[in-house]
């Protein structure tokens, strides 16, 4: 085969492989096949030599020719695929920003939280202001100055944990309900008229049951003024339960029994969900029991700083986890304060 043959052979078959070459590395190992220096048109131009002197210009010529074609084809092949691996990786790291974003897990306000923030709003369309009181309490808040005598048996209904004191010091405790806070507004104000709502925890020294915690909560809500009558605590009463509980829920005043009121009473409220029919939330007997309440006792104003002959009041004492249990139909307390966030989402 002349040379000039073999030539065009080399082109045709090194044009055909270049076709068949889809990647870089194929790029190189074709150009040290065809046009490397150990290449086969290397390799033909070696033998240049060999030839006549008259056909050795023409050949020559043709060999150039034949390298700036395979070079400029073997340019343009790099230059292509060189931009389809970009493309490529550019590919990889392509961001979809139409893709719903991964939500962040949020926090949801405790069941427990959601019924003061509701209570606080009623109260708070009667005119009464929130306040806060401190947990860790003089016993004296907590029992003598509510009227509860140092032997009385009330003093038995709360279990207490006391904080340890010096022995000369006053005893101190952690409050077992909100009406300290009574105290404390009382004297700080006397003799402004009052109308406080007082929420927060509670401790009692209590086996911990499906009905009873350590720590739990109450708000307590006080009115002290003139003329204030028992007549003013059932309308305040009736407005809670109906803005609480929902329009025609009805109020029942059973008498009872605190240091700290007189008369006291219990509140019932007519059942939610039966109507006052009788079901399985009130156990068939139309009333919720929701807590306690009363005119503010004559000892416990004089303690706070009001003449009880021309002040009157009226306080009550509730559980915002009894109100929630009751309308959501849970039966174990320890749900609350658990630390199972699955139940603090279930109301969310
Ligand atoms: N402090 C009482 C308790 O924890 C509840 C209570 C009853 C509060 C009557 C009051 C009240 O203010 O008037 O059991």
């Amino acid at each position: 085969m002349s040379i000039l043959d073999q030539l065009h052979t080399l082109t045709q078959e090194a044009e055909a492989s270049l076709a068949g070459v889809a990647d870089l590395a194929a790029l190189t190992a074709w150009k040290s096949c065809y046009i490397g220096k150990s290449g086969s048109l290397t390799r033909l131009s070696r033998g240049l030599g060999a030839l006549p002197a008259e056909e050795r210009p023409a050949a020559g010529q043709r060999v150039n020719q034949v390298r700036e074609a395979l070079d400029a084809a073997f340019a343009a092949a790099e230059e292509r695929l060189k931009a389809a691996a970009q493309a490529s990786e550019l590919a990889a790291e392509q961001l979809d920003v139409t893709m719903p974003g991964r939500v962040p897990a949020l926090g949801y306000v405790h069941l427990t939280n959601q019924v003061l923030r509701q209570v606080e709003e009623i109260f708070g369309e009667m005119g009464f202001q929130v306040t806060e009181s401190p947990e860790v309490e003089l016993d004296a808040n907590n029992f003598s100055l509510l009227n509860f005598a140092d032997d009385h048996p009330a003093r038995d209904m709360q279990d207490t944990f006391y904080v340890e004191t010096p022995v000369d010091g006053p005893a101190v405790l952690l409050r077992t309900h909100t009406s300290p806070g009574q105290m404390r507004v009382m004297r700080e104000r006397a003799p402004e008229p009052l109308r406080i709502l007082l929420p927060g925890k509670v401790y009692r020294n209590e086996q911990v049951t499906v009905r009873s915690e350590m720590m739990f909560h109450q708000f307590e809500f006080l009115a002290v003024g003139r003329n204030i009558t028992m007549g003013d605590l059932k309308g305040t009463l009736a407005y809670f339960a109906e803005r609480m509980y929902g329009p025609g829920t009805k109020v029942r005043l059973r008498p009872s029994f605190f240091p700290f009121t007189e008369p006291s009473a219990e509140m019932d409220v007519s059942c939610f969900l039966c109507g006052g029919e009788g079901c399985r939330i009130c156990k068939h007997a139309g009333w919720l029991e929701i807590g306690g309440c009363g005119m503010v006792h004559p000892t416990v104003l004089r303690n706070g700083g009001y003449d009880p002959t021309t002040f009157s009041g009226f306080a009550g004492g509730f559980g915002p986890e009894r109100i929630a249990m009751l309308k959501y139909g849970i039966n174990d307390i320890r749900l609350f304060y658990g630390g199972d966030a699955r139940f603090v989402e279930m109301f969310g």
